[in-house]
C-alpha cells in the first residue's frame, strides 16, 4: 500500500475589481445571465458566462421545474447550448456567480459535481484547458486553470 497525495492549486481575487478586465466583462455577462435564472423554488440564482475562441460569448442560467430532477444548473445550459451552437468552437474560459434570494452570498460558489463531469468532457474533447472563475454574489472570486484542476480522479471517455 502507498499513499498518493493530491493537490489543487487555485488563485484567489478578493474581489471582481480585481480581475482582469477581460474577465470583468465576461463575469458581468455571467451576473447579467444570473438575474435571468428561473430559480422559484430553491431561491438561488446561479448565472455562467462561456468565452470561445470565435469571440463569441455564451450565458446560462439555472431552469428549475416543479418536478426538480427535471432543472438544469448555469453551467450545463451555458456549456451545453455553446455545444449545440458552435459545435467547433473550443471553450477558453467559463465565469459562474451564484446569489441567493434569501441571504448575501459573499463565499465562492464552486460548479456542483455534475456540472464539473460535463465541463470536463468539453475539456477533453477539445484537449484545451478551460480556465474557470466562481464567485458569489460579491466578495473573492477563485480561478482554477482547468477544470481537470476542481475534478482530480474524472471518470473519462477513454476507459469506455
Ligand atoms: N445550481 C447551479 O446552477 N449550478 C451549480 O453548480 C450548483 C447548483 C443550481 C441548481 C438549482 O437550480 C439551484 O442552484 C440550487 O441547487
Amino acid at each position: 500500500m502507498k499513499e498518493v497525495k493530491i493537490e489543487t492549486t487555485l488563485e484567489i481575487y478578493d474581489d471582481y475589481n480585481e480581475l482582469p478586465q477581460s474577465i470583468q466583462a465576461l463575469m458581468q455577462s455571467a451576473i447579467d445571465a444570473r438575474n435571468n435564472a428561473y430559480a422559484p423554488y430553491s431561491k438561488f440564482n446561479v448565472g455562467a458566462a462561456i468565452l470561445l475562441d470565435n469571440n463569441e460569448v455564451v450565458i446560462g442560467s439555472n431552469q428549475e421545474n416543479a418536478c426538480y430532477p427535471s432543472g438544469l444548473c448555469a453551467e450545463r445550459t451555458a456549456i451545453y447550448y455553446a455545444g449545440a451552437k458552435y459545435p467547433e468552437a473550443k471553450i477558453l474560459k467559463m465565469a459562474i456567480t451564484a446569489s441567493s434570494q434569501n441571504q448575501v452570498t459573499d463565499q465562492p460558489i464552486p460548479p456542483c459535481g455534475s456540472c464539473r463531469q460535463s465541463i470536463a468532457e468539453y475539456e477533453i474533447k477539445q484537449d484545451l484547458q478551460i480556465e474557470i472563475y466562481f464567485m458569489g454574489a460579491k466578495g473573492k472570486v477563485v480561478k482554477s486553470h482547468s477544470l481537470a484542476n476542481l475534478l482530480p480522479l474524472l471518470f473519462e471517455n477513454s476507459v469506455l
